[in-house]
């Protein structure tokens, strides 16, 4: 017995955020009695919102409507909250900012703002915001790129939400409060479930498309397939989700870029476990990397061992540092010095140049570093790398031939920047006559003559 009991304790000592898997919230803080109004009216007018919100772990623990939605009034001094209206006879707010939700979740909420989430709607100035405003045009911006980083939300001289800006729940979003995000761009309303957003769906809205494939990526790769494979016996609907401990089939995005391990709790700053950011032009490692990647690592070590593990960094490192080296460094110096020199203006997306460099860098370039990061090899590869190289070398180094008034005006900056790495030799110079032969013998040997392939 006493055995039993010692291995108990040592159990909860190695897993010491076991115990604080279930949400833990003062019960005064929760329950008003206003809110019984608000959910006998709203059973009868929206049924399937009352449904929605009883079925969830808080409408069962009797979080109710006016907790959430309740709003202070404007009171001498006390500017009171913004977006307020009067609602059959209750001061409320639509929107339930994260800000409100830190009243019961103060832990979640600092993580969330201190992550690049929160900052997913600081992109006004972004050269794809110019894409986006100026060369598609507004209404695409508010249907389009704000629905996942977020909009600056409006309110109307009545308390009401400026339609241009709201609905909207992009994972930035600049909330009428100043708090940034929206707690349901992962939790959707009103269920608000944790099982919900520990499945790749809940991130896919956003983590998709031609510029981060990121859902793609996954579900090409073996997690991806595991997943599909085993979704229902993940124990996704428990408190507790320990990888390894709680559950072990595969990794989802939550499991590696948030949930617990048996060293670590869970967090809401998504950029903790990373090192490497895959986004700009030319990738740089984060400040703290090293400590980010051993987050990371530790996630990984539950299932798999050191050298798969390391293994899995090389190749990536190798990859991005080749994408870096081989295209993307010389591709920005060329054309900041075409820039320099007048030979291209200064704007964005005016000369066919900008064009061509954009989609090497922020589409084919980030396919190929998001690929090799998760284990996608048709997005390192067809999609990405095969993309780069085509372009750099097909429409890239012509058009600064055509640039530069033709191939002899070119020759001294293409030298300068691309021939003399020996990457890039063979563009120049062809293949040598012993590898085209090795070549010959190959398919003589695998298919029994050239005409065969
Ligand atoms: C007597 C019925 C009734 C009561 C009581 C009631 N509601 Fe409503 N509520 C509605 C109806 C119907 C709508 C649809 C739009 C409208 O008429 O305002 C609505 C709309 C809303 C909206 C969206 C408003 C908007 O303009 O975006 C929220 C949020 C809301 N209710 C919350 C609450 C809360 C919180 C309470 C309790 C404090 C409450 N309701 C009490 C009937 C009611
Ligand atoms: C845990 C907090 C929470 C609780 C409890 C809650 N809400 Fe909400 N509600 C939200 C959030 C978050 C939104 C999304 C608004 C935003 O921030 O964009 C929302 C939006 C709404 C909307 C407008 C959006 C829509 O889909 O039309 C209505 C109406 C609404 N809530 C009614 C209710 C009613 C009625 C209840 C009680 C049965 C309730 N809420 C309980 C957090 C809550
Ligand atoms: C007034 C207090 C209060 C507020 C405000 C509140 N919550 Fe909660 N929340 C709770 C309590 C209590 C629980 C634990 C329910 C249980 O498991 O018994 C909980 C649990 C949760 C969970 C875990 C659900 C699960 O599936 O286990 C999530 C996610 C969550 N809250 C999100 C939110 C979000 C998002 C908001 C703001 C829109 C919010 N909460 C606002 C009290 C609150
Ligand atoms: C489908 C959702 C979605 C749409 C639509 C979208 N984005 Fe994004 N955007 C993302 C995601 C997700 C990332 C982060 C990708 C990553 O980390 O790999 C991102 C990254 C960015 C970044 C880089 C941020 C940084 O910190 O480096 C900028 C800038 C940006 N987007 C601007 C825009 C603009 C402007 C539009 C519209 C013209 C737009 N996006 C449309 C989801 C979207
Ligand atoms: C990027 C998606 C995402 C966003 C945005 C998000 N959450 Fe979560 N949240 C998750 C995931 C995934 C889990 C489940 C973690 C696990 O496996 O236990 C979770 C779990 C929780 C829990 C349960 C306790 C815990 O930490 O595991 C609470 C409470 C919670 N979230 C509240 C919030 C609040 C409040 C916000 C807004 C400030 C928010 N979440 C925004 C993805 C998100
Ligand atoms: C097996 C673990 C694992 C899974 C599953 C996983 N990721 Fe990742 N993710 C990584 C690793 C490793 C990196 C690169 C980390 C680094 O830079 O060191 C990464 C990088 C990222 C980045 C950063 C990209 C950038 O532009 O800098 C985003 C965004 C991301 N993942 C989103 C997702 C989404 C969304 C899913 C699910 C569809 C997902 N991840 C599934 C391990 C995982
Ligand atoms: C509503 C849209 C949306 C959803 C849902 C979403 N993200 Fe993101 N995510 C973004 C945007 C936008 C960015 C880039 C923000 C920026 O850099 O300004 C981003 C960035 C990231 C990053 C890079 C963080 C860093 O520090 O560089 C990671 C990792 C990530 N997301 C993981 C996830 C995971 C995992 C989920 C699901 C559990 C998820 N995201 C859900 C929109 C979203
Ligand atoms: C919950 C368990 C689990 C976690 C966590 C996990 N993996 Fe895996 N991973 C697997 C399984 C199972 C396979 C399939 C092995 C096989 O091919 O038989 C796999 C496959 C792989 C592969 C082989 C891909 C291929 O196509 O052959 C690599 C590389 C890999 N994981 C790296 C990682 C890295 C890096 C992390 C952390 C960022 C990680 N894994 C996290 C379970 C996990």
């Amino acid at each position: 017995m006493r055995r039993i009991l010692v291995l108990v304790a040592l159990a909860i000592l190695a897993c010491p955020f076991a115990a604080s898997a279930q949400v833990k919230v003062d019960p005064k803080l929760y329950g008003s009695p206003e809110g019984q109004v608000c959910i006998k009216c709203h059973e009868l007018k929206s049924p399937g919102l009352f449904r929605m919100w009883k079925s969830g772990r808080m409408g069962q623990a009797g979080v109710n409507c006016y907790d959430c939605h309740k709003a202070e009034k404007k009171n001498g001094s006390t500017p009171g909250n913004p977006g307020g209206f009067d609602h059959r006879g209750f001061w409320i707010t639509t929107i339930v900012s994260p800000k409100d939700c830190s009243r019961c979740h103060k832990e979640q909420f600092e993580q969330q703002q201190g992550s690049h989430h929160a900052k997913g709607a600081d992109i006004l100035n972004s050269l794809d915001n110019y894409l986006g405003t100026v060369v598609g045009g507004k209404a695409c911006e508010v249907t389009g790129c704000r629905q996942c980083h977020g909009s600056n939300v409006q309110v109307l001289k009545d308390g009401k939400l400026d339609p241009a800006t709201w609905p909207n729940t992009g994972i930035g979003r600049i909330n009428p409060d100043g708090s940034k995000g929206s707690c349901s761009a992962c939790h959707t309303r009103h269920r608000f479930s944790k099982e919900q957003a520990r499945r790749p769906d809940a991130c896919g809205k956003c983590h998709l498309g031609p510029d981060h494939p990121q859902i793609e990526v996954y579900t090409e790769s073996k997690h991806g397939i595991l997943y599909q494979a085993f979704r229902d016996k993940l124990n996704m609907d428990q408190n507790q989700w320990v990888v390894g401990v709680d559950y072990q089939d595969t990794a989802t995005c939550a499991t590696c870029h948030i949930s617990a391990t048996p060293n670590q709790k869970s967090t809401h700053d998504v950029g903790s476990r990373i090192s490497w950011t895959l986004r700009p032009p030319v990738s740089k490692k984060l400040e703290n990397w090293k400590q980010r990647r051993d987050n990371m690592k530790d996630v990984c070590r539950q299932c798999h061992g050191d050298p798969m593990v390391d293994g899995h960094y090389t190749q990536f490192d190798n990859l991005v540092e080749l994408y870096n080296n081989k295209f993307a460094i010389p591709a920005t110096k060329i054309r900041q010095k075409l820039m320099d020199t007048g030979k291209i203006t200064k704007a964005d997306f005016d000369d066919k140049l900008d064009w061509i460099y954009y989609e090497l860098w922020h589409h084919e370039g980030r396919r190929a570093r998001h690929g090799a990061s998760m284990m996608g090899p048709d997005y390192t590869w067809w999609h990405g790398m095969y993309e780069v190289a085509k372009h750099f070398y097909e429409r890239f180094l012509p058009e600064v031939e055509t640039v530069m008034g033709g191939k002899a005006a070119a020759e001294p900056i293409l030298n300068e920047f691309v021939y003399k790495d020996p990457m890039h030799r063979w563009y120049k110079e062809g293949m040598s006559k012993e590898e085209l032969k090795r070549l010959d013998d190959f398919y003589q040997k695998r298919y029994g003559g050239k005409e065969a392939k």
